[in-house]
C-alpha cells in the first residue's frame, strides 16, 4: 500500500530531523512496570509513567521487542511480527502508547530484528515441512554446516557454529545468533516483500522510527564475511527510499557492531541515503578505558578519524544497553585489560564483553559517572539512556547471560520495587537486592526526594544539553593539550546559518580521567582572547591567552562544558 503519512504527527513539532537534537531512552516493556499485577511489565504500565520520562527530558523512546514471542533471547526471537506478546498487551494498547507519547511530544521507536525469527514463527514450521511450499525458501538452508567458512560465530559462549541441523527437513540451516534464531533468506524476493510489509504495518500505525536490529547480517555470500555485504546495502537503500517518500520524518536506525569504517556505510550517500543514525559503537568501550587507564590518548585518535557522513545522519551514543557491553571493537590487548577492570569475576563475562550494568561498573564512583554521562551527552551525536542508569540501578550477575542487567526498574523502596504488586516469586526476574544496590537504596522516589540525587543530577544535565543546539548539530574538534589525562574539544554550530535558525555557538568540552586533581594547558589557537562561561551556572573562566593557550584546573574525574564568546554569558538552565 502507499500511504502518505503527514510529516507534523499529532502533538509532534514539525522537524524532520528530530532525532539530531533527541534525548533517547531505552526502555524494556518487561522491565519497566507491570500494571496487571502478572509479574511481567507492560505496555499499559508504561503509558503510566511517560509522565516521568517527559519531566526527566526523554525525546524519544526506543522499545526493544514487544512482539510475539517465545522470549528466548529478550523478545529478540520473534515468532509473529504483526502482534504483540499478550503478556506485554495488544496492538490497540501499543497504539495507544504512540498516542500518548506524541500528546507529549515524545517519539517511539520500534526494534525490528529483521535477520531472524524465532525457530516458532510459522514461517519456519512451514519451511522445515515443507522444502517446496511457499516458505520452504524462506531460510537458509544447505547439505553442508561448512557453507560460508568465513562468517565468524558471534554468540561464542552458546554456539559453536552459525549451522544447525533440521531432523525434520534433515538440512542445515544458518543462523547467525542463537540456534532456535534461524536467518531468513533474504536472497528470496518474498523475505524482503514480508520485510517491507512489517515496516509499513509499524509505520503506519504511527511509530516515528524503526532499530534495525542485527543489520549487518542479512545477506551471506560465498567469498564475503557476511557483514555489510552490497546486497544488504542495496536492500537497506530500498527501505530508506519507501520511508523517505512515504513516512519522511521517521527515523531508520541502525545497529552494526563494527568498525568506524564499517559502520559509517550504513549511512549510505547523500545520494543513495541508507540509515538516519547507526550505534556508535567503537567510542563507547574507549570511554570506559579512559576511566581506568587515565588516559585520553585512545578517545582523542578515534575522535581524530573524523568519519565523513552525508548530511543529517547522527551518531547513537550510549554507555549501556540490554546487551554486554561489547568489547568487540578494542585490540585483544585493551580487551584483556577491560577484562581485568570491569569483569574481574568471569561470571561478569559474556560472550565477547561484559554483561553489568553501568553504575557497578563504575564502582557506585559518583564522580565516574557524571564524567562518563558528561562524554555521553556532549559527544557528536544523540545520545541514548537504559532504564534504571538514571537512578545508578544495580546488576544481578547470578542470573544468566544479559538477564543480569534486564532486571525489573526500581521506583520505590516498596514491595517489588513498586515494579509489580504481584506475589515476589512471580516476577519474570527478581529485583535486585545487593548490598550496595538494594532497591531499598535505589530507587526513582528516593532520588526524587533528594535534590542532590543522581537522577536530579541526569535531569539537569539533559536540560542544559537542550538549551544548546550545539551540542546535537554542531560539528566536533579535538583540541591538543599537555596533559595526557584530559580530554579537549569544540563543538561549533554555525546557527542562524542553518535551517534551524538557531544562533551560532561554540562550547569547549574539557574532561579529566585523572584519579587526582591536574592542571592543564589546552591549545585553542582559534580563541584568542575569548573569555569563557561555565554552562552550567553561567561562572566566568579564564581568557584564552594571546598564544592561543587556556590554562585550567581539574577536580578528580571532572569536567566542564564552557561557552566561549566575546561577551558575557548567561547560563544555566534555558
Ligand atoms: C542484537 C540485540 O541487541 C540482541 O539483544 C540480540 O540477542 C541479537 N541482536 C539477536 O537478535
Amino acid at each position: 500500500m502507499s500511504f502518505t503519512a503527514p510529516i507534523q504527527l499529532p502533538g509532534l513539532t514539525l522537524d524532520t530531523q528530530w532525532y539530531r537534537r533527541a534525548v533517547f531512552y531505552e526502555v524494556m516493556v518487561r522491565s519497566f512496570v507491570d500494571s496487571n499485577g502478572d509479574g511481567s511489565g507492560d505496555l499499559a504500565g508504561l503509558v503510566g509513567k511517560l509522565d516521568y520520562l517527559q519531566w526527566l527530558g526523554v525525546d524519544a523512546l526506543w522499545i526493544p521487542p514487544i512482539y510475539a514471542s517465545p522470549l528466548r533471547d529478550g523478545g529478540y526471537d520473534v515468532s509473529d511480527f504483526k502482534s504483540v506478546l499478550p503478556e506485554f498487551g495488544t496492538v490497540d494498547e501499543f497504539k495507544d502508547l504512540v498516542t500518548k507519547a506524541h500528546e507529549r511530544n515524545m517519539r517511539i521507536v520500534m526494534d525490528y530484528p529483521l535477520n531472524h525469527t524465532s525457530d516458532a514463527h510459522d514461517w519456519f514450521q512451514q519451511s522445515r515441512l515443507d522444502p517446496h511450499g511457499p516458505f520452504g525458501d524462506y531460510y537458509v538452508w544447505s547439505d553442508s554446516d561448512q557453507k560460508y567458512p568465513n562468517i565468524r560465530v558471534i554468540f561464542v559462549d552458546t554456539e559453536e557454529s552459525n549451522w544447525a541441523f533440521d531432523p525434520v527437513r534433515r538440512q542445515f540451516y544458518f543462523h547467525r545468533f542463537f540456534s532456535h534464531q534461524p536467518d531468513l533468506n533474504f536472497d528470496n524476493p518474498a523475505v524482503r516483500e514480508a520485510t517491507i510489509d512489517t515496516v509499513r504495518f509499524w509505520l503506519d500505525m504511527g511509530v516515528d522510527g524503526i532499530r534495525l536490529d542485527a543489520i549487518p547480517y542479512l545477506f551471506e555470500s560465498e567469498d564475503g564475511n557476511g557483514e555489510g555485504e552490497p546486497k544488504t546495502h542495496e536492500f537497506i537503500k530500498e527501505i530508506r527510499a519507501i520511508v523517505d517518500k512515504e513516512y519522511p520524518g521517521r527515523v531508520l536506525i541502525a545497529e552494526a557492531n563494527q568498525w568506524p569504517q564499517e559502520v559509517v556505510s550504513f549511512f549510505g550517500t547523500e545520494e543513495e541515503p541508507e540509515c538516519h543514525m547507526a550505534f556508535d559503537f567503537p567510542v563507547m568501550p574507549r570511554i570506559f578505558y579512559s576511566l581506568r587507564s587515565q588516559q585520553a590518548g585512545e578517545l582523542v585518535r578515534l575522535l581524530k578519524e573524523t568519519t565523513e557522513v552525508p548530511p543529517g545522519a547522527a551518531w547513537g551514543v550510549f554507555l549501556r544497553n540490554h546487551d554486554e557491553l561489547t568489547l568487540e571493537m578494542v585490540s585483544e590487548e585493551y580487551r584483556q585489560a577491560m577484562y581485568g577492570w570491569y569483569a574481574y569475576d568471569p561470571r561478569m563475562r559474556s560472550n565477547v564483553g561484559i554483561r553489568r550494568r553501568l553504575a557497578p561498573l563504575l564502582d557506585n564512583s559518583r564522580a565516574e559517572l557524571e564524567l562518563a554521562h558528561a562524554l555521553l551527552f556532549s559527544l557528536q551525536g544523540s545520545p541514548f539512556l537504559y532504564y534504571g542508569d538514571e537512578i545508578g540501578m544495580g546488576d544481578n550477575i547470578w542470573l544468566p547471560d544479559r538477564d543480569s542487567s534486564r532486571t525489573p526498574m526500581q521506583w520505590t523502596p516498596d514491595r517489588n520495587a513498586g515494579f509489580s504488586h504481584a506475589d515476589p516469586g512471580k516476577l519474570y526476574l527478581p529485583v535486585v537486592q545487593s548490598l550496595v544496590y538494594n532497591y531499598n537504596l535505589i530507587n526513582v522516589e528516593s532520588q526524587l526526594a533528594q535534590s542532590r540525587s543522581l537522577l536530579h543530577w541526569i535531569r539537569n544535565v539533559i536540560h542544559v544539553r537542550k538549551g544548546h543546539p550545539t551540542f546535537g548539530l554542531g560539528s566536533l574538534r579535538i583540541l591538543d593539550t599537555n596533559n595526557e589525562s584530559v580530554l579537549a574539544f569544540v563543538r561549533e554550530y554555525e546557527g542562524s546559518g542553518s535551517q534551524f535558525g538557531d544562533s551560532p555557538e561554540t562550547v569547549l568540552c574539557v574532561f579529566s580521567f585523572a584519579h587526582n586533581p591536574v592542571s592543564v594547558e589546552i591549545s585553542a589557537p582559534d580563541f584568542v582572547g575569548a573569555t569563557t562561561y561555565d554552562l552550567f551556572g553561567g561562572s566566568q573562566f579564564p581568557t584564552i591567552s594571546e598564544d592561543g593557550s587556556l590554562q585550567l584546573t581539574l577536580g578528580t574525574q571532572s569536567f566542564y562544558w564552557l561557552h566561549v564568546g566575546a561577551t558575557h554569558f548567561v547560563g544555566g538552565r534555558t
